[in-house]
C-alpha cells in the first residue's frame, strides 16, 4: 500500500449514517462549507466522504463508473475540486461485489481501471463496502483493490468494510489503512437484537468488540468499530461517552451529523481538542480494558512520552461514584511495554471534558459518573524536581 498514510486514526465525515441514498451536489458542497465554519476541519476532521448512492446505475460505454448526473451535475472531479479548494480530503465509495449494498454498480472485475478513475478525479480516501459478493473471498478482493490503488501512486487512504465477518485484523494491516470490525453502528447506547432479521448494534455492544482486537491496530492500520453517531439523537452523555471511547479506542474519527445544524453540544463533543488529541497520540495505542466493576469499566490508554488516558464507563441505569487509588493500581501493559505506577512517578490529572484540575496521582481520584456516561481523565507525567 501507498507508505506512510494514516499514521494516526482518520478523521472526517461521512453521509451515511444521516443521508443514506439522499445525496446530491448542494448538499455535499454545503458540508464542506460548515466543515470549515463549524471548526471541524481546524479541529482535525479532513476527509469528506460520500458513502453509497452517488453513482449512475450504470457504467458508460467504456465501463467506466459515473456519477449520477441529476445528484452530481458537474461530476466528480469537480466536487473533488471544490472540496480540496475547502482545504479538505476527497473520500468515495464503492463496494467489492457486482453491485452497492443500495444496488449501483459495483467494483468486482473492475478494480484496476476504477482505482484510475477515482485518482483521475482526485480522490484520497476510498470506502470499500462487502455486498454481493457471493463466491469470492475477501482476503484476495481486498488484496486486489489495494493493488489497484498503489498502482495509481496516488496516495488514497483505503477503508476495508467487511463488518469483521472475515477477521480483517489478522490480515489486513499490509493492504489497508481501517477495517471495519463489526456490522453497521445505530443511534443507541443499546440496540436490542432483532430475531427476525438485522440490527445494528448500540455503540456499546460494538465496544465489547473491540477489547480483543487491541493488539492488531496501529499506526496506519486501525481497527474500525464504524462512523460516529454524535448528534444522532442519542442524549448528550450517550454521545460524550460515545465520543470518548472512540477516542480511548483510536478509532477512527468520522462524523456523521449534519453538520450544517448541529447544536452547540454537539459540536463541543465533536472538537474537544483534548479528547481528539487522544485518539491522535501519536503512539497509536488502542486502550486496554484493565477493570469491569459494579457496571463500571475503566479503561487505560498509553500515549507518547509516558503520559496516560484514563476513561471510567458507567454503564448503569443510576450514577456511580468512582474511588480510584492510583498507588494500589500498578498496570503494566505488555502490548505498549508501558508500565503506570503512581508509586514511582507522578501524574498530573485534569478531566478531559470539563478541563478542571484534580489534583495528582499521589491522592485516589474521587468523583460521581452519571449514568450512560464517563469521567475521563489526562494523566501527565510531572518532570520530579532535582
Ligand atoms: C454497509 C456499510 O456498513 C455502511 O456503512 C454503508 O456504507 C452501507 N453499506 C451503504 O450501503
Amino acid at each position: 500500500k501507498y507508505p506512510g498514510l494514516a499514521l494516526t486514526p482518520p478523521m472526517g465525515w461521512n453521509s451515511w449514517n444521516t443521508f443514506a441514498c439522499n445525496i446530491n451536489e448542494k448538499m455535499i458542497k454545503e458540508m464542506a462549507d460548515a466543515m470549515v465554519s463549524s471548526g471541524m476541519r481546524d479541529a482535525g476532521y479532513k476527509y469528506l466522504v460520500l458513502d453509497d448512492c452517488w453513482l449512475s446505475p450504470t457504467r458508460d460505454s467504456l465501463q467506466n463508473l459515473q456519477a449520477d448526473p441529476k445528484k452530481f451535475p458537474d461530476g466528480m472531479k469537480a466536487l473533488g475540486d471544490y472540496i480540496h479548494s475547502k482545504g479538505l480530503k476527497f473520500g468515495i465509495y464503492n463496494c467489492a461485489g457486482t453491485k452497492t449494498c443500495a444496488g449501483y454498480p459495483g467494483t468486482r472485475g473492475h478494480e484496476y481501471q476504477d482505482a484510475l478513475t477515482y485518482a483521475s478525479w482526485g480522490v484520497d480516501y476510498l470506502k470499500y463496502d462487502w455486498c454481493n459478493t457471493e463466491g469470492i473471498n475477501a482476503r484476495e478482493a481486498y488484496t486486489t483493490m489495494s493493488k489497484a490503488l498503489a498502482a495509481t501512486h496516488r496516495p488514497i487512504v483505503f477503508s476495508m468494510c467487511e463488518w469483521g465477518t472475515n477477521q480483517p485484523w489478522l490480515w489486513g494491516a499490509p493492504i489497508a489503512e481501517l477495517w471495519r470490525t463489526t456490522t453497521d453502528i445505530g443511534r443507541g447506547w443499546y440496540i436490542k437484537p432483532n430475531p427476525h432479521g438485522w440490527a445494528p448494534l448500540g455503540f456499546t455492544q460494538i465496544i465489547d468488540k473491540e477489547v480483543n482486537l487491541r493488539q492488531y491496530a496501529g499506526p496506519g492500520h486501525w481497527n474500525d468499530p464504524d462512523m460516529l453517531e454524535v448528534g444522532n439523537g442519542m442524549p448528550v452523555n450517550e454521545d460524550r461517552a460515545h465520543f470518548s471511547m472512540w477516542a480511548m479506542l483510536a478509532a477512527p474519527l468520522i462524523a456523521g451529523n449534519d453538520l450544517r445544524h448541529m447544536s452547540e453540544e454537539t459540536r463541543d463533543i465533536l472538537t474537544n481538542r483534548g479528547v481528539i488529541a487522544v485518539d491522535q497520540d501519536s503512539l497509536g495505542i488502542q486502550a486496554l480494558r484493565y477493570e469491569v466493576k459494579d457496571s463500571v469499566e475503566t479503561w487505560m490508554k498509553p500515549l507518547e512520552g509516558g503520559d496516560w488516558a484514563i476513561c471510567f464507563l458507567n454503564r448503569a441505569a443510576e450514577p456511580k461514584a468512582i474511588d480510584f487509588d492510583w498507588k494500589a493500581n500498578v498496570v503494566k501493559d505488555t502490548l505498549s511495554n508501558r508500565e503506570l505506577n503512581a508509586n514511582t512517578q507522578r501524574y498530573a490529572i485534569v478531566d478531559l471534558w470539563t478541563n478542571k484540575a484534580m489534583g495528582t496521582t499521589q491522592k485516589a481520584l474521587k468523583g460521581t459518573v452519571p449514568s450512560h456516561d464517563v469521567l475521563m481523565v489526562y494523566l501527565s507525567k510531572q518532570i520530579k524536581k532535582k
